[in-house]
This record gives C-alpha cells, sequence and structure tokens, in this order.
C-alpha cells in the first residue's frame, strides 16, 4: 500500500497542488459572486430567515461525506445552502437586538485579514497587521476621549471585553490590599464587593461569573434604567474592603447613560475600581452633538464596547480598554520561551484572553481611517437620529405609546396591552420589511428597535414607521 494521498482514488474531487495557491480556478470570484448578490439584495429581501436550523442541516447534507467534493461544489453548497437561513442584518431597516450591518470598507478589510490568515498574537508573527490595530486602538482613545495611556485589546465582543476589563480590575483590587490573584489564586482571597446597577446588560454578569466575583450588588436605578448615584452610595457604606462597581453606557432598553461623573467620584471615594459596559453607547463620546451623555466617562478605570454594534464592522470585534495598562498585562498576559515576545506587555494578545488571534482590530483600523473623525460623529448622529425619527413617527400613530426617553439609539414602545404588543412584532417578522423584537421592559412587553446599523439613514427611518403603519392597519383590520 502507497501512503500516497488517495488523490488519485476514483471519485476524489481534484485537490490543489500542495504548496501552490489555486489562483487558476476562480474559487474565490465564486465566493466574491455569492457575497455580491447577497449584498446587492440585502436591503430590500424580507428581513427574517426563511429557513431554520434543521431545514439547513439538510440543505448542507447531515452525512460526512466519505469522499470529499470539489471546492467550488462546497462554496456553492454552502451559499445556497444557508442563505435561507440567513437574516438580513445589512438590511437598514434591522433593528433587532443590538445588531449592526457592515460598512463596506471594512468588510473589504476583513476579507484581507482572512486572506492573509495571520496570527496577530505577537508583533513579531505580524508586525504588519498588529502596527494598523495599535494605531485603532490609539485612536479609538482619542475618539472617545479616554486616557491615552490606556491599554487597548480587540476581543470577539462585548461580554469578552468586560471579562478582560474585569479580570484587570479584580487582580488589582485585590493587589491593592496585599492580595495576588496570579500567584494565590482566590480560595481564601479577601471578598471584592461587586456592584452593578439594575438594568445592567446580561452579559456584565457573565463576564464576572466568570472571574468568580459571583452575582453583583443591585444598585437601585430611574425610570430610564440610569443606576442613582445615591443608591451607588448608600450600598458602597454598607460595607469596606475592595470593590468593583459597573457602570453602563446605554441602556438596551432605553438607551440611557448612568451619571458617570458623580458615580465615579462616589466609588473612587472608597477606593472602587469602575468599569463602563458601552457596547453601542460608548460611540456617543465621538460626537459632538451627543458628547453631553457622556459627561464624566473618562474618570472611570476601564471601558468595554464593541465595534461590530454602531461602528458596524464585521461581526466580531469588541473592544477592551484599561486606564492601568499594568494592571491589564498582569491580569492576562503569559510568556513562554518559544513566543520570542515583542517586549512584555507589548504583544496583543497579552490585552485579552486569547493566545492566538484574528487580527479583529483591521476593519475597525479600515472603518475609522475611512470615516475619520467627522465621519465617525456623522455616524453616531444619524443613528440618533433615526431614531428620533422612528420615535416621533410611531408615537403618532393611534395606540402607539414609546415608553422611554429617546435620548440615543433606542426605541421601545408598546400598545394597549402585552398580547397586542407581542401581536406587533409577530406581524413585522411575517411581514418581513422591518425587524424589531420584543422584549420586556419595566414589566411590559415592549417592540424594541435598535438602530444600530450604517445603513439606517431618515428616509429608510421614515420608510420603517410607513412600514409599522401598515402593519398595524392590516392587524387592526384581521381583528375586525
Ligand atoms: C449594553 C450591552 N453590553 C454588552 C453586550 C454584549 O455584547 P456582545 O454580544 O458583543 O458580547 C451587549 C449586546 O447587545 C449590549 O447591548
Amino acid at each position: 500500500m502507497s501512503d500516497e494521498p488517495s488523490n488519485a482514488d476514483p471519485g476524489s474531487p481534484p485537490q490543489p497542488d500542495p504548496g501552490r495557491w489555486p489562483l487558476d480556478d476562480a474559487l474565490l470570484d465564486r465566493a466574491h459572486r455569492h457575497a455580491v448578490e447577497w449584498l446587492g439584495g440585502v436591503a430590500e429581501r424580507p428581513i427574517p430567515p426563511r429557513a431554520g436550523v434543521g431545514e439547513v442541516m439538510d440543505a448542507l447534507g447531515r452525512e460526512l461525506p466519505e469522499r470529499g467534493e470539489s471546492a467550488a461544489a462546497v462554496v456553492d453548497r454552502l451559499a445556497e445552502g444557508a442563505e435561507p437561513g440567513l437574516i438580513a442584518t445589512g438590511s437598514p431597516r434591522f433593528y433587532g437586538w443590538v445588531i449592526g450591518g457592515t460598512q463596506p470598507v471594512a468588510l473589504a478589510a476583513d476579507w484581507l485579514v482572512s486572506a492573509w490568515d495571520q496570527n496577530a498574537g505577537l508583533g513579531i508573527i505580524s508586525p504588519g497587521l498588529v502596527a494598523a490595530e495599535e494605531i485603532a486602538g490609539a485612536w479609538l482613545l482619542d475618539l472617545l476621549g479616554l486616557p491615552a495611556e490606556s491599554d487597548v485589546g480587540f476581543a470577539t465582543g462585548a461580554t469578552t471585553a468586560q471579562f478582560a476589563c474585569l479580570a484587570a480590575a479584580r487582580d488589582e483590587v485585590l493587589r491593592r490590599v496585599g492580595w495576588d490573584v496570579e500567584e494565590q489564586g482566590l480560595s481564601g482571597s479577601p471578598r471584592i464587593r461587586w456592584l452593578a446597577g439594575a438594568e445592567r446588560h446580561a452579559t456584565m454578569d457573565l463576564a464576572a461569573r466568570y472571574l468568580g466575583l459571583g452575582a453583583p450588588t443591585v444598585v437601585a436605578c430611574d425610570d430610564q434604567g440610569r443606576l442613582r448615584s445615591d443608591a451607588l452610595e448608600s450600598e458602597l457604606a454598607r460595607g469596606e474592603g475592595p470593590a468593583i462597581v459597573a457602570l453602563q453606557a446605554g441602556n438596551i432598553h432605553s438607551g440611557a447613560f448612568d451619571p458617570f461623573a458623580e458615580a465615579c467620584r462616589i466609588a473612587h471615594e472608597t477606593g472602587a475600581w469602575v468599569h463602563v459596559d458601552g457596547a453601542f453607547g460608548l460611540w456617543a463620546a465621538a460626537s459632538p452633538r451627543l458628547g453631553h451623555l457622556t459627561t464624566g466617562l473618562a474618570d472611570a478605570d476601564s471601558w468595554s464596547t464593541d465595534a461590530h454594534k454602531t461602528l458596524s464592522v464585521p461581526y466580531d470585534c469588541g473592544i477592551a480598554m484599561v486606564r492601568d495598562a499594568a494592571a491589564m498585562r498582569r491580569a492576562l498576559s503569559m510568556q513562554a520561551s518559544y513566543l520570542q515576545a515583542t517586549e512584555v506587555g507589548a504583544d496583543p494578545h497579552e490585552r485579552v484572553a486569547e493566545l492566538s488571534r484574528r487580527a479583529r482590530g483591521v476593519p475597525t483600523w479600515a472603518a475609522l481611517r475611512h470615516l475619520g473623525r467627522a465621519g465617525v460623529a456623522e455616524l453616531v448622529d444619524r443613528l440618533a437620529g433615526s431614531a428620533r425619527i422612528i420615535a416621533d413617527g410611531l408615537g403618532a400613530l393611534p395606540g402607539v405609546e414609546v415608553l422611554n426617553e429617546v435620548v440615543f439609539t433606542q426605541v421601545c414602545v408598546a400598545l394597549r396591552d402585552d398580547p397586542t404588543t407581542e401581536a406587533l412584532s409577530r406581524a413585522l417578522w411575517e411581514d418581513g420589511e422591518v425587524l424589531a423584537m420584543t422584549s420586556r421592559w419595566h414589566d411590559r412587553s415592549v417592540v424594541r428597535f435598535s438602530v444600530s446599523n450604517w445603513g439606517t439613514d431618515a428616509a429608510q427611518a421614515r420608510r420603517t414607521v410607513a412600514a409599522v403603519a401598515r402593519v398595524l392597519d392590516g392587524l387592526r383590520s384581521a381583528a375586525g
């Protein structure tokens, strides 16, 4: 028996010559054509997926084939099999969850990142892409008005960015009371008081859980979900010792921002570390018109955000920023003789919970380079302006109540009772022109419009209002 690969077996697909990229078989052109077809139709196609996971599994083929199929056939099978199961996040009338579309320049950069296939964990491996990420990190601090000395890590999303920031926080607040987490672990350590607002995002709890912090002490919020500084002050006064406080820039229902200046002052008086979750809302700081929402933001100790939300870069890209760079590196870095580290603290893997990593900050660099400071501000203003148009338009429709003060990109509406509100969300899903999901806020079912896609502008916002009015009319006629 020969050890030769079974390329010559009858029925096996032609394989590329090892060591030579098969540029002549137009495989990437094929993938490009599928992508262009999708992108060309994404603004007008019905937004929800037409097929569920099971149907797509059937279409893709559930059995592992004994013999493979040609690369071109695989690409076609993927595009054609998965397409009915895709949701049109790129539609300018997609308001589901808080998921943005992707800007063309960021998508193009992302394609290059895949083609280059770099492991951007270390500067020595890929100086080219690490350089682009370093620049993007510095630009982000500048745009968001955060301390220039902060360290920036590009993570997979806001959850893992929160994890990176809270890891730095946890280790540093314990270090200050003489406990070395890196050396001693957590068993027997002083207890950390961990506090967060009643309307924090659920992923704050998740990130804290990964780190052994347990559930937070809940701090009361006002009617818009803003943490109340007086409540924070009294919670902190109940105890002493190391503490971490999480604030929020952008409540997922109201879009509201916590009172950063006051809350940071109160927390810092007790020696607490303050983290800000600004998955979509941190970007308000980049807009001269909306920057007032983030007054005092820079007083915090760490910040997390997503580039795949407001900035509209492809999934995935979260960003962790920590003022005390040494604390971040102590918590997250590792060294090994085989790594040829650039210098301690200088490599990207030392700021996130990954060693090998995709250069996911590069599309962010491209988006920032393309938009410039003014373009980012315009993008943020456009999203918030579109939310305003949607709120005003929907609020003027009979029977529709806008429940939140629309300060940023979130609009929560309700009809006369929960079943009617939920029926609207279902009817929108079936109609397909606008996608907005239900949630519960302050004990009511709501339909939530999260404006989080670079393509949503005033015209699309007006079209959204018209589509919702049409769907509501349909519901009323059906109800007789
Ligand atoms: C305020 C807030 N924080 C955190 C997250 C988690 O972000 P990711 O899904 O990117 O991990 C989200 C996601 O919507 C969010 O809106």
